[in-house]
């Protein structure tokens, strides 16, 4: 049974634990007295974003003891963050002593257990050490960053790139420095939350479009172009928990037409997408059409950091202003070689990304064949739909129990009442491995009633 991406699971909170058919419901959460709205903040009752105390002595920490929501998952054995993993093997994890398939990570090219990728970080870390000590900008610049800026630019086909010690760092560095207090952005209502928090550092007007919509795009440029100073679009390349793809030929004609600049974040297609794994851009030829690429290293490069790359003048203005990165410590040698070593096995074996997509579609269509709605994504990246956040916890946690690890996601990191698990593959997972967490999200999904 498919359901509405944006609807309900249409048995959510209507049973007890087991009906005659001997399902499971989630409603059982309900029932045993955690309801939906002990998530409630005010009338946004999907949400889990913090709670706040009023009132003119109203303690600052009294907010701590308001939010009681994680403790009551806790209290019915829903709580399914921060689950510790004890050792892994890449596709397969250990949990409590027990043995999961990881369809929960974002190892796109399955390579942090490669072992010539640990091999160079071995090797690195006793050359240099375990860290910088130090911001890149005083004592933390390695030849090993420059090395890897000048082959992350060649990747992307830019002039330069600056390499930063995470991907959000990039984000607050690049907007915070180029959107001035003349300027606006304006970004995609599903940018990552590092975007939406660099242009609340950015001393500039932020205007949103809605989702991948260009009709809505083009009526906020023509808002923008009310305002003096620089405009720039910045959209992900692929959404992180949607699993769709910007629609970037559209976004880079808009930008043009209304003197835009444009940047790309490939944090989850870099390694993905493109003929040679540099991301979107490359995947529609807009190579040169895209002013600012930025990329993480926590996907793909199994490791950490992130990098932007443009023209010279651009990031040299970002690497002497941009105080995220200048402020904080340098990514440490041992991540530098992991990222140098992975952007070497990109090149050398297309293979891999190839493998990436046909894993992605065997585990896309069977999940949807199991009646499951996935949304509109295309990449490894493949959310499935439950709707209310109490029924996607109690999917999961009977998931995991079954022996799948999959990473639930609520509002408001997704849209209300679209609260779903968030899956993907990697390269490295064979069919065997995926066919049996087919099998388990087949059983485990009628057993709770979500299809
Ligand atoms: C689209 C996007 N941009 C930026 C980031 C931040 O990257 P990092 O984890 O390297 O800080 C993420 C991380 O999840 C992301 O998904």
């Amino acid at each position: 049974m498919a359901f509405d991406s944006r609807g309900k699971s249409p048995r959510a909170g209507s049973a007890r634990g087991a009906d005659t058919t001997g399902k499971t419901n989630p409603g059982a959460a309900e029932e045993n007295g955690l309801s939906e709205n002990s998530f409630s903040d005010d009338s946004d009752n999907q949400s889990f974003s913090p709670v706040s105390s009023n009132g003119p002595r109203a303690d600052l920490f009294d907010k701590c003891d308001l939010d009681t929501r994680a403790d009551e998952l806790a209290a019915r054995g829903l709580y399914p963050f921060f689950i510790p993993i004890e050792g892994s093997e890449g596709t397969v994890v250990r949990i409590e002593g027990e043995k999961k398939i990881m369809l929960g990570s974002n190892n796109y090219l399955g390579l942090t257990h490669d072992p010539r990728v640990l091999a160079r970080a071995e090797e690195v870390a006793r050359r240099y050490g375990t860290g910088c000590t130090g911001s890149r900008f005083l004592n933390g610049t390695l030849d090993l960053h420059e090395r890897l800026e000048t082959d992350l630019a060649a990747l992307v086909r830019k002039e330069t790139a600056l390499v930063f010690s995470t991907g959000f760092q990039v984000n607050l560095s690049v907007l915070s420095t180029l959107i001035g207090r003349n300027d606006t952005v304006i970004i995609d209502k599903l940018d990552h939350a590092s975007i939406v928090d660099g242009c609340r550092l950015a001393a500039g007007e932020t205007l949103r479009f809605r989702h991948n919509d260009m009709a809505d795009l083009e009526r906020v440029l023509k808002k923008a172009s009310e305002r003096p100073g620089g405009k720039m679009v910045v959209v992900d390349g692929i959404f992180s928990m949607e699993g769709d793809v910007c629609d970037l030929p559209n976004v880079v004609r808009l930008a043009k037409q209304f003197g835009a600049k444009v940047m790309v974040d490939e944090a989850h297609s870099i390694g993905v997408m493109g003929k040679t794994g540099a991301g979107v851009a490359e995947h529609f030829g807009l190579q040169a059409d895209v002013d600012l690429v930025m990329g993480t290293f926590s996907k793909s490069f199994a490791s950490i950091g992130g990098f932007v790359a443009g023209d010279r003048r651009v990031v040299d203005f970002i690497k002497h202003n941009g105080r995220p990165m200048i402020f904080s410590a340098a990514l440490p040698p041992y991540a530098v070689a992991t990222v140098q070593a992975c952007l070497d096995i990109l090149k050398a074996e297309p293979e891999r990304r190839e493998q990436l997509w046909r894993n992605a579609d065997y585990l896309k269509h069977g999940i949807q064949r199991l009646g499951f709605d996935t949304g509109p994504c295309d990449s490894p990246v493949i959310p499935v739909i439950i709707g209310r956040m109490l029924d996607t916890f109690y999917f999961w946690k009977e998931l995991l129990k079954a022996g799948v690890f999959t990473n639930p996601v609520i509002p408001p990191a997704v849209p209300e009442n679209t609260a779903r698990l968030r899956t993907s593959v990697m390269a490295t997972h064979t069919e065997e491995l995926l066919a049996e967490a087919l099998e388990i999200f087949g059983q485990v999904g009628k057993k709770v009633g979500v299809i």
